[in-house]
């Protein structure tokens, strides 16, 4: 691990504390992401600044990139657990960013109980989504990748580089191949979420355009609009896929 990895998610541990707009945005997400677990072991892949452990504190949060608040280093691709003791698997915006995202999904059916679930919130492509996120974003976006490609790991590869379009790639446009590939998993639940509140906080970025008073009425809001107007601007994914029995 370099320093530059390392300090990434101390300086989203310090945004985190600093930013109270990007804290009642991401408390909703975590929050939905906690009440779609199933009772059982509660595994976090992904878990950087380790913020998910503060809805579901029994939670295993570990992450490829050390942290002293995490309890592991684990790699998505070769999750360090016997096959079926876990019952969840949580990632925020962290599938987006795994090399080889088939290797971890066969990884995770492998981990996962039968009943257990995978749960994720992630980017969302939609028409206004993609505008803000290839010209005000870092993070690539890229419709054309084979997001089923598999491969020997690079270890030189930087954790956080990424193509924000795999999520929607998987859940929405490829989902038939994604089925297909899978037919040891379910997809159970597929929502868009996010229209204006999480893109208005500038996530771990130091600027935010939204007081955190304002965001419960935003986001009530958003509810209401979600389904007239997700498919054109949400920002992002929640999704549940289950291992069938
Ligand atoms: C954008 S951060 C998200 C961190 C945290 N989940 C959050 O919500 O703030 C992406 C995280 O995925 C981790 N990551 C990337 N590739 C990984 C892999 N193959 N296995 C486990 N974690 C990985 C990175 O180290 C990084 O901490």
């Amino acid at each position: 691990m370099t320093i530059a990895e390392a300090n990434r998610s101390h300086d989203a541990r310090d945004a985190w504390s600093r930013k109270p707009s990007l804290r009642a945005v991401y408390t909703d997400l975590y929050q939905r992401i906690a009440a779609r677990c199933v009772p059982g072991v509660i595994l976090e892949v992904g878990g950087g600044s380790g913020n998910f452990k503060d809805y579901a504190p029994d939670t295993i949060s570990t992450d490829i990139v050390a942290a002293p608040w995490l309890d592991a280093v684990a790699d998505a691709s070769r999750l360090p657990f016997a096959d079926g003791v876990i019952s969840n698997i949580v990632l925020f915006d962290v599938l987006h960013h795994i090399e080889f995202p088939v290797q971890f999904l066969d990884e995770a059916a492998r981990v996962l109980r039968p009943g257990g679930r995978i749960i994720f919130s992630e980017p969302a492509i939609t028409p206004v989504s993609n505008l803000f996120y290839t010209h005000l974003h870092p993070e690539p976006v890229d419709m054309k990748a084979n997001i089923f490609a598999v491969g020997e790991p690079d270890p030189n590869r930087d954790p956080f580089d990424s193509n924000q379009a795999v999520p929607t790639l998987m859940m929405h446009h490829q989902r038939d191949q994604f089925e297909a590939r899978f037919p040891g998993l379910r997809i159970y639940e597929n929502q868009l979420t996010s229209l204006l509140a999480y893109p208005m906080t500038g996530g771990f970025r130091p600027w935010t355009m939204i007081p955190a008073a304002m965001v419960p009425l935003v986001l009530g809001l958003e509810r209401i609009l979600i389904p007239i107007l997700g498919p054109l601007m949400a920002f992002r994914i929640l999704s549940v896929i289950e291992r069938r029995s």
